[in-house]
């Protein structure tokens, strides 16, 4: 990954600001302490594969933990050992929605949280030269059963990949799309923004901007090589 080597498919290109994309209603950017902690020790360029898989799953937590703010709830009732009450269960039918290969990450973490979930896996990668996303696997999505969607992946960076798998996700019916990612650049969020404006995105940081090549800087590098040691 040498600086100035291989396709610069973004050379030349105008990017919006973080001001820009800042603006934008739908945009929500983390700012507790603990995210920007954590998210620190997942950039560093010395955190090996099993530590950045723990702090990725940290850090989907507490993403979700904010994203789900709003989550519907319906009536459970139970008996406590003192009496009988009125508590509280999920009231929506939830999809996770991991686009591969770093969304994988996110998973667990997720479903721990909402153990009922579907998980409705979604291959799409980018192809280097054109950073368009090319799909390669879609296959247990289902129309009907469709309600809320998680969208998960790390990167939001060209938007490529997002605006796509939303697309995907709104043709078999999705009634409300929520974005968690853990670094956007402004490039990526005002596409995402521009071709699907009922998208909340959830992300820990908003970075400066995209490098010639289509990677967010400063970024973390290629999240899919740093979750499963794949790469140089
Ligand atoms: C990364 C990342 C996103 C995509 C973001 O995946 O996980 O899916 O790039 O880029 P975009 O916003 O410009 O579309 P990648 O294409 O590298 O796939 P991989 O993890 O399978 O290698
Ligand atoms: N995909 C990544 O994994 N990292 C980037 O910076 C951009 C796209």
């Amino acid at each position: 990954m040498g600086a100035g080597l291989g396709p610069r498919p973004m050379a030349g290109i105008a990017q919006p600001t973080r001001e820009e994309a800042m603006q934008q209603a739908r945009l929500h950017v983390a700012t507790h302490p603990l995210i920007a902690a954590q998210l620190t020790l997942l950039r560093a360029a010395g955190t090996e594969p099993p530590r950045f898989r723990t702090l990725l799953g940290e850090l989907t937590t507490l993403l979700g933990y904010e994203a789900l703010a709003d989550l519907a709830l319906a009536e459970q009732p139970i008996a406590t050992p003192l009496e009988p009450m009125i508590g509280a269960r999920v009231g929506e039918e939830i999809a996770i929605v991991p686009i591969m290969r770093a969304g994988l990450a996110m998973v667990d973490p997720l479903l721990r949280l909402l153990p009922s979930a579907r998980v409705w896996h979604l291959g799409l990668y980018r192809d280097e030269t054109t950073l368009q996303p090319v799909p390669y696997y879609n296959r247990t999505m289902r129309s009907g059963q469709a309600g809320r969607v998680l969208l998960v992946d790390p990167m939001l960076a060209t938007g490529g990949s997002a605006v796509s798998a939303v697309g995907l996700v709104k043709e078999i019916g999705a009634v409300r799309i929520t974005y968690i990612g853990l670094v956007a650049a402004p490039y990526g969020v005002m596409r995402l923004v521009e071709a699907h404006p009922d998208v909340d995105i959830y992300v820990a940081a908003l970075d400066r901007e995209l490098d010639e090549r289509g990677y967010i800087c400063p970024g973390l590098g290629d999240a899919g090589d740093r979750v499963f040691h794949t790469g140089e």
